[in-house]
């Protein structure tokens, strides 16, 4: 079956839990991924989750990603306004993923407007804390059944 995610979180994942909870809601990687486990039950979708604070640790997954998944839940934090490495091994990974971001970021500074992988994304999430996950898998979901 066509039904495999990849969820990957990049750098200060690990951290959420202490990070501005205005922005990111106070709660941990491991809560965040337990409901985007159920999410992704809801939908009938198998999913597996990563999360490094090495730039070339995440590329180094997204090589592999095609070997063990069928599309990807990216959200790679920071690098998302400026790695270009991070896009080039998007590129190279050739699988549907979908970027998401917990906070609003065209709404934060300047620079979070920028996302150098959208464009290689079939879609994008913002500003919708642990609910825009679901709404990637969906995306991701019709994706991969067509
Ligand atoms: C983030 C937004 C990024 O701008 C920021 O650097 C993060 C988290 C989000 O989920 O809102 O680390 O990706």
């Amino acid at each position: 079956m066509n039904n495999r995610v990849a969820v990957m979180h990049g750098v200060n994942f690990d951290v959420l839990e202490r990070r501005d909870p205005n922005l990111y809601g106070g709660l941990s990687l491991t809560e965040l991924e337990l409901q985007v486990k159920g999410f992704a039950q809801d939908l009938g979708l198998e999913v597996t989750f990563t999360q490094t604070n090495h730039e070339g640790e995440f590329c180094e997954s997204l090589h592999r990603a095609p070997e063990s998944s069928d599309g990807l839940v990216l959200n790679p934090g920071a690098w998302t306004h400026y790695s270009y490495a991070i896009r080039d091994a998007l590129d190279f990974a050739k699988m549907p993923a979908v970027e998401v971001h917990l906070s609003a970021v065209d709404e934060r500074e300047d620079f979070r407007r920028v996302s150098v992988i959208r464009d290689l994304c079939i879609g994008s999430v913002q500003g919708k804390g642990p609910d825009g996950y679901r709404e990637a898998l969906a995306m991701l979901k019709e994706r991969l059944s067509e």
